[in-house]
């Protein structure tokens, strides 16, 4: 049995809108709707958990409940920080051994084809993450900002989500995290990581469209590329293609 965490707990401080972020509305629909749809359409996931920020489950239950979401069983309050939000999932999902994805609410755009892939590397593995290649340089930097390091680029990767679990795993990695007084992990990985050294993490291909709506741009962005989707444009998912016959038809013209 393969459960889906979908983590609503935060309140989207750095949008600043007042409602969490998850409940905004991106081409007609909120956040959170286009994210449990495609988990509700995903053949591989049987149950779908939400955890909702304090003082907004009903209108989460509401979303849920309008869209006609049959794999919902939950929906709940979420936790003061991520990591209590997990811990909070799993103590409602229970004793047993199942497979588990957390997903964050705030990434509407993950594929059928990255939860199909969590799921299936979860015969091999017990801990999965998804991560795409950084473009950017990521320097490390000090409280002054400035520089510290500069990690090898090819070397690194920027995180993504769904992370997924082999229950008894993901389990025992917050039973052992409790007992330490200087908890810190910003996901889940990072508890397995830190808590269960050893064990292998693999990483899935993640998407360049898998964006975490977190800033202003991000909600642009998520917009335009669901309104895409609905006007029936055909979806480009073949990037490269699409910029091969772009260079075709464009004159260059330098120093014009
Ligand atoms: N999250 C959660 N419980 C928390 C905090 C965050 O379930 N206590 C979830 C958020 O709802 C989001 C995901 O974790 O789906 C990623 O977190 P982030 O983008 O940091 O969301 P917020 O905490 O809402 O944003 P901000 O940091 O700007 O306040």
């Amino acid at each position: 049995r393969t459960v889906a965490v979908v983590l609503a707990g935060g309140t989207g401080t750095r949008l600043g809108l007042g409602i969490p972020k998850q409940l905004l509305k991106i081409a007609g629909k909120p956040i959170i709707e286009h994210t449990l749809a495609v988990f509700e359409a995903a053949p591989e996931i049987d149950e779908i958990i939400v955890l909702m920020a304090a003082g907004h489950v009903a209108e989460a239950q509401e979303v849920v409940d309008k869209a006609g979401f049959r794999k919902v069983s939950k929906v709940i309050e979420g936790g003061e920080t991520r990591n209590d939000t997990t811990r909070r999932a799993l103590d409602a999902i229970g004793e047993g051994d199942v497979n588990i994805l957390f997903h964050d609410a705030v990434r509407p755009l993950v594929s059928a084809r990255i939860v199909r892939e969590c799921v299936n590397a979860l015969w091999t593995y017990s801990a999965v993450d998804v991560a795409i290649p950084s473009a950017d340089t990521i320097i490390q930097v000090d409280e002054d900002e400035c520089i510290v390091d500069i990690p090898v680029r090819a070397t690194l990767r920027r995180g993504q989500t769904p992370q997924a679990f082999r229950s008894g795993t993901i389990r025992e990695a917050y039973r052992r995290a409790e007992g330490d007084a200087d908890f810190a992990a910003t996901d889940d990985c990072g508890v397995v990581l830190r808590y269960l050294p050893g064990t292998p993490i693999k990483v899935i291909d993640g998407s360049d469209e898998n964006i975490k709506v977190t800033h202003p741009v991000d909600v642009h962005l998520a917009d335009k590329l669901f309104q895409l989707a609905a006007a029936q444009v055909p979806r480009v998912t073949d990037h490269r293609s699409y910029v091969e016959e772009l260079a075709g038809r464009t004159i260059v013209v330098f120093g014009g």
